[in-house]
Parts: C-alpha cells; structure tokens; sequence
C-alpha cells in the first residue's frame, strides 16, 4: 500500500507534483468519502501512476448557509479510506489559498447549468465549475473521475473541458449504490433511520414505468419533499427532501 501524502498547501502540492514522473488521475471530492468514492480511487489507482485525492468542501457552491454548515466532515477516515483505496495523495486547500481573488473570477454556464438543480441552487454550478477548473490546473491531472450521480455537473465538466480545451480526459463513472439501491452520497449519513429507510423509495420510483408527475405523486404520498422530478434527454432526474436532507439521483429511460 502506498504511503498517503497530504497537502494543505498549493504550492507545496504543485511541487510534488512536478516532481512527478508518471500520469496523475484526480478525483476531486468534497470529503466524507464512502464506497463510491473509493471505486473512483481505485479505478483511478488501476489506470495511472498517481492518483490524487482532493477534499474541499467548496463554499462558493452552497446557496444555502446551513446547508455548508452541516455537510458532514470525517477527515480522518476520508484519509485511511483514500490510502486504502489507493490514492498517493490527498490535497486539501485553505480558502485564501484557493480564491486568491476572493471569488472575483468566475466560470459561468448559460444553458443546461440554470436548469435542474442549477433552477433550484442559485449559483451553484459557477462555484463548481470554477472550483474543478481551479483543481484540473492545480494538479495538471491526466484523468479526473466524476460519479454519474451528479449527471448535471458531470455534463458541465465535460462541456467546460471542451470549451477550454483543457487536456485532462474527463472520465464517467457509473452511480454506485447500497444494497438496497440508495445512490451513495456524504449527504445520507444526515439522515435519520427512518429517513434512510424511505430513501431507497427515491431510486426505485424514478426506476418504475410512468411520467414523471406519476413518479411525483408517488414520493409525495410517502411525504417525500419532491424539488423537482423532470425528464432531459434521455434520463430522468430527481431532487427531493427526507428529514430537511436533499437527495439527487437519476436513470436513463
Ligand atoms: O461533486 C462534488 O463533490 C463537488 O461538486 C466537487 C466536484 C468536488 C466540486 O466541489
């Protein structure tokens, strides 16, 4: 097993990374990491020299202060979870650091971003977009690994690559899920035992035939707090409440 380095500071990271003779997968990750992060790890370990990990939980990306607040913080798991899983080292910045400019730049997308959960998150994406392009330039990576979960981002990230050229191959990987179907997320260990055992509803609904105002009703009758549930080329989205926690997930159809 390789012995994990961390970083808090950037340029010290950059260091390291130029010193590097080999290719850099990057997986960029908010922290509280689970299984579906350690596949991305490992993937990410299976296909290149060096894998990064990094963890931030990036402020410009809330809309909602409480939201940032509570999302969950397991530094010293996230480190044993990524070591094990592979990576070589875990980068994790200070804001200063990060927005030199206090956020004065940013990276804006004008289309699919301010549908789904760009309609319901002011701003959300430019904080997201701005902070994966910041890291894809911080690491130079290869290869950086993004869940299928997050479709709207990942679309985002692959678009913005595009239009940017950056180099760095942007890679999809599938939705990982519990036993009993639940998308992982840092966000479900928020929710309460009952919560967590309604959760599952979310997925098995979006999965079932029926429109999506079908699908609606259905998670509404069980009083789940549904944002939006809508159908965009060809996969069908959700965002929805269980105890106050938002979950996302979506399915091709
Ligand atoms: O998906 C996440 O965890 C975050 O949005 C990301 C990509 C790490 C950017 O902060």
């Amino acid at each position: 097993m390789n012995k994990l380095l961390t970083f808090t500071s950037i340029s010290k990271f950059m260091q390291y990374r130029n010193s590097l003779g080999g290719s850099v997968g990057l997986i960029p990750t908010m922290g509280a990491l689970h299984a579906g992060h350690a596949s991305l790890i490992s993937r990410s370990s299976a296909e290149n020299n060096f894998t990064v990990v990094t963890i931030y939980v990036n402020p410009t990306q809330f809309n909602n202060a409480d939201d940032l607040k509570k999302y969950p913080k397991t530094w010293e798991a996230d480190l044993q979870l990524a070591e094990q899983s592979g990576a070589n080292a875990v980068l994790a910045p200070m804001y200063a650091e990060i927005y030199p400019d206090d956020y004065k730049f940013k990276l804006t997308e004008n289309d699919f971003s301010k549908m789904l959960c760009g309609a319901h998150r002011p701003g959300h994406f430019d904080g997201v977009l701005t902070v994966v392009m910041k890291l894809l330039q911080i690491s130079k990576a290869d290869k950086a690994y993004f869940g299928e979960k997050d479709y709207q981002q990942l679309q985002l990230i692959i678009s913005m690559a595009k239009a940017f050229f950056v180099s760095t191959e942007i890679v999809s990987c599938p939705t990982y899920r519990e036993a009993d179907g639940l998308a992982m997320s840092s966000r479900n260990v928020r929710l309460s035992s009952a919560g967590r055992k309604k959760a599952p509803l979310i997925f098995k609904t979006l999965s079932a035939a029926g429109t999506p105002e079908q699908a609606r009703a259905v998670l509404e009758k069980e009083k789940i707090k549904v944002e939006y549930l809508e159908d965009h080329f060809d996969r069908r989205f959700v965002a929805a409440f269980i105890d106050d926690v938002r979950l996302i997930d979506n399915v091709k159809i």
